[in-house]
């Protein structure tokens, strides 16, 4: 046998192959056990900024999936249905003028239900459209700032001293409104947490707004979702969800100054921090008190450093501060050419910074 056309012959067990590699992937997909490892999952949300729509997609889908399912069964019905003998045309082409045969009542109930059907999801999109527009209360509000390439979040205080100025990770207290601000400094960015609410655009020069609520305390992960630069997938940002006491323990200890460096590496660290980083990072209680960078005021208090990059460990601290332009390209963030002995003292005095 010619083996180009031995080739075009399926292999049974390929076959077998792909639906298995379907039926796995589409269990994988849908499978509860998959939803709690798969953060960025927009199709399982976890509160009433998000749930109206995700119920709509699903409800659309599944009308979807039953048009398609409807027409495709019409459609094999009328292939395999043999046409009585009198429907023949006499010739190729040339199709008989017969009487009507009593098919317009079912183009009517066709359109019929066509129409009830689309003008119900109209309704549906709407009112999940405006459930999830805006809260009605809101118990918090703060202002998201996006820069190229990490999230500047701020507690506004009822007093100026009181405001509070983090990076990279909201806290909110969970199953509460809270409102937030969004506005660029740069370039057009998109705030989007998926299991809590939809994207909107951070655009320079125009105020947005959003909203979240988490029903359960958790952390929910967040990313920029609009290109905004080569950094762009490296914008990420998390939401720390929880219970009220926690929430205020931590705005408290969050609008206190640093504590002053005790140990001797620590104070030389300072020493070095002030002669190298105070032009871009604030830390109040220090004169590092300006600068458009992330403010390191409680910088340990965060879980991942470089906009959810790192992990905020020893090494990945030293690392990012002796090669930050190595690690994130482009970023702001200089790579700092600091003695090891500087490097190590840098270090020990940002982990005071609890
Ligand atoms: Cu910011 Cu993409």
């Amino acid at each position: 046998m010619d083996t180009s056309i031995r080739r075009r012959i399926p292999d049974p067990s390929c076959s077998l192959r792909t639906c298995l590699f379907v039926a796995v992937a589409a269990a994988a997909l849908l499978g509860r056990g998959a939803r709690a490892e798969t953060p960025m999952d927009y199709l399982w949300t976890h509160g009433p900024s998000a749930d109206p729509v995700t119920r709509l997609t699903w409800g659309l889908t599944a009308i979807s999936l039953l048009v398609i399912v409807i027409i495709a069964g019409l459609v094999l019905f009328a292939c395999l249905h043999r046409r009585p003998p009198d429907a023949v045309p006499e010739a190729p082409g040339r199709l008989p003028v017969g009487p009507e045969a009593g098919g317009l009542p079912w183009i009517t109930i066709g359109v019929g239900i066509s129409t009830l059907v689309l003008f119900g999801s109209t309704v549906w999109t709407i009112r999940a459209l405006a459930a999830v527009a805006s809260p009605e209360r809101a118990a918090l509000a703060i202002d998201v700032i996006a820069h190229q390439w990490w999230w500047e979040v701020r507690y506004p205080g009822a007093a100026p001293g009181e405001q509070i100025v983090t990076a990279n990770e909201i806290h909110i207290p969970a199953n509460e409104p809270v409102h937030v601000r969004l506005e660029s400094v740069d370039v057009i960015h998109s705030f989007w947490i998926p299991k809590l609410a939809g994207k909107t655009d951070l655009i320079p020069g125009q105020i947005n707004h959003a909203w979240l609520q988490a029903v359960e305390p958790g952390t929910y992960q967040g990313i920029c979702g609009e290109f905004c630069g080569p950094q762009h997938a490296h914008m990420m940002l998390r939401v720390v969800a929880e219970d009220q006491a926690h929430f205020d323990a931590w705005r408290k200890q969050q609008s206190e100054q640093a504590a002053p460096a005790d140990q001797t590496s620590a104070t030389q660290g300072r020493t070095v921090f002030l002669s190298h980083c105070i032009k871009c990072h604030t830390i109040r209680g220090t004169p590092a008190d300006h600068g458009d960078g992330p403010d390191l005021t409680h910088l340990m208090s965060r879980q991942t450093i470089a906009a959810g990059m790192l992990p905020n460990s020893t090494a990945a601290l030293a690392g990012w501060v002796a090669d930050a332009q190595g690690i994130k390209p482009g970023a702001r963030m200089p790579t700092m050419h600091l003695s090891p002995e500087e490097l190590r003292t840098v270090v020990a005095y940002l982990q005071t910074l609890h």
